[in-house]
């Protein structure tokens, strides 16, 4: 692999229907897990694995994004004539400053695929990481990134991030078939968008960290639409792995599916408890509210 991976590219055009009417105008990788929004953690966990250059990959209904990511002047005076400077410091620090986001605007709702595609311009002919908001990834050690970033560079390879889903799941995600699994990652031989249970080639699901080696640009220009109509990067992803070595690699961490409203709640509870001022008055209101019933 050439180069290290310097960029993450981060696909935010959705439309986060499963969270209206609040995504009606909050974009839903702007909603909060505690106290800071999805987008957030995956923007943390790309600079832990070395990234300094961040890709958002957004459309107009989606200034939000952009808006968080700029220097809030008026908020900033306000906090520091109060002498609020933990909050000061907490909204001058969402971006280090090695760190610069750029924003690329996909005009057409045209699939995964063709949103990574949009980044080309930025990323040019390095390798680069991939990371799905709402696929929040709760870690004690390494980030999932960092650990895919690792592998990718030790193999020279493209590696995805996978975990085993119940059989009945499959057709919420992208399956893999892997030849030499070690337990940890394997080849991928075969990659599925959201097959049928009984079409499923493993119960190994891709979740929402990749890092793809530039080759994939050339394919996903030529990828056709596939499931739901969409240009998936997961049909690129198969094209990719004819070619080139392409890993799955189960990473270590826990992942939660911010997309669904049921999981936004399960991260919000763990990361609640995982926080020195928050815990016991979480565990008091859980033991509560299950007495309630
Ligand atoms: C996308 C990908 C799918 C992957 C999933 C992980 O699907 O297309 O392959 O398994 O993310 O979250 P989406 O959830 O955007 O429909």
């Amino acid at each position: 692999m050439n180069g290290r991976v310097r960029c993450a590219v981060f696909p935010v055009a959705g439309l986060g229907t499963r969270f209206l009417p609040a995504t009606k105008t909050v974009p839903k990788e702007m909603l909060p897990v505690v106290d800071r929004p999805l987008i957030q953690y995956a923007v943390d966990e790309a600079i832990e694995a070395g990234c300094d250059t961040l890709v958002f990959v957004t459309n107009r209904y989606k200034h939000a994004v952009a808006d968080y990511f700029d220097k809030a002047y008026e908020l900033e005076q306000k906090l520091e004539k109060a002498g609020k400077f933990e909050a000061l410091a907490e909204i001058r620090d969402v971006l280090p400053r090695h760190v610069r986001a750029v924003f690329v605007t996909q005009t057409e709702a045209l699939g995964l695929g063709h949103a990574v595609l949009c980044a080309r311009p930025v990323v040019g002919e390095q390798p680069f990481a991939v990371l799905l908001p709402d696929d929040l990834i709760w870690n004690r050690g390494a980030g999932a990134t960092k650990q895919l970033v690792d592998l990718a560079t030790r193999e020279q390879a493209s590696v995805i991030a996978v975990q085993d889903v119940p059989i009945e799941q499959t057709r919420s995600y992208g399956i893999v078939a892997t030849r030499d699994f070690t337990g940890r990652h394997g080849e991928i031989s075969a990659i599925v968008e959201k097959p049928r249970p009984e079409e499923a080639p493993s119960t190994l699901a891709v979740v929402g960290r990749y890092v793809l080696q530039p080759r994939i640009f050339e394919l996903l220009e030529r990828t056709k639409p596939g499931a739901g109509g969409e240009i998936q990067l997961t049909d690129g992803i198969a094209a990719l792995l004819a070619e080139q070595k392409t890993l799955a690699y189960r990473f270590e961490g826990r992942r939660f599916d911010c997309g669904s409203r049921i999981g936004l709640i399960e991260a919000t509870l763990q990361y609640a408890l995982d926080d020195d001022g928050l815990r016991d008055a979480t565990r008091d209101l859980m033991r509560r509210a299950l007495a309630d019933g």
